[in-house]
């Protein structure tokens, strides 16, 4: 056995044992990724630094998995310099494993904040802009939550009308369609539910009647057009060639 000194009380350890060992067998807590007790610590995931003073009363950071025991050694396993190392240890992780919860979990465990998990939204606020600014509806909002920005539904106001999944530039807001409903969503929220209209020609869904409405209220009527149609882009063009093919032959 050897006697040293763990956060501040004297203990007796078993010789030849790392420290991390040691401190296990304490059951003092430091957090671990890389370490299995059925092979040689390879010290990759840096979680498991504890400060260590030298003879010479020198403190430097050293990774509890490597380090062996060594009489008088002085540990520590807490501090701010120990708290410092594990969250840029936990942040260099969390890059390369954005959504694993076991590192998210280990790191609240050992009160290290890693924010929320990524949700593919790079902040470019076309969804809001293209939303207020061209279609008018103005259905997104930036919203801060625990101080961090946010797109965000205006509750009742999307006409799901698509466009803010179109602009995305990477797929951050998804609209999908089910049973004759569309929804457009981003992360697991909700931006619009819909019902979607039936083209009355060729009886393909195509529309929802929030944004058959807006747009109504919009534009102006055509002459040439029955006012209220109920068409596909596809029909209404099909018709409106026809229409214009028909006033050509008129006219000659
Ligand atoms: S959801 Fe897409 S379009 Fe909107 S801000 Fe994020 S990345 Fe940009
Ligand atoms: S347990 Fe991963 S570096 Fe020590």
């Amino acid at each position: 056995m050897v006697k040293v000194t763990i956060d501040g009380n004297e203990v007796e350890v078993g010789e030849g044992a790392t420290v991390l060992e040691s401190l296990r067998s304490l059951d003092i807590k430091v957090p671990t990724l890389c370490y299995h007790p059925a092979l040689r610590p390879s010290g990759s995931c840096k979680l498991c630094a504890v400060e260590v003073k030298s003879s010479l009363g020198r403190s430097s950071l050293l990774l509890s998995c490597v380090l062996k025991v060594k009489e008088g050694l002085i540990i520590s396993t807490q501090g701010e310099a120990i708290q410092r190392a594990r969250a840029k240890a936990f942040k260099d992780l969390i890059q390369m494993a954005p959504h694993a919860i076991s590192i998210r979990r280990l790191a609240e465990e050992h009160g290290v904040d890693l924010g929320p998990p990524p949700d593919g939204c790079i902040r470019c606020r076309l969804c809001i802009r293209v939303c207020k600014e061209i279609v008018g509806a103005g259905a997104l909002k930036m919203e801060k939550r625990e101080g961090k920005n946010f797109v965000a539904p205006l509750a009742g106001l999307c006409i799901g009308c698509g466009t803010c999944t179109n602009v995305c530039p990477t797929d951050a807001i998804r609209m999908e369609e089910k049973d004759g409903v569309r929804t457009i969503l981003i992360r697991d929220e909700i931006i619009g539910r819909h019902i979607l209209e039936k083209c009355e020609a060729c009886g393909k869904l195509f529309a929802t009647e929030k944004f058959l409405r807006h747009v109504r209220g919009r534009v102006g009527p055509h002459p040439d057009v029955k006012e209220h149609h109920l068409y596909c882009p596809t029909c209404a063009k099909l018709f409106s060639d026809r229409i214009k093919a028909s006033s050509k032959l008129k006219r000659i």
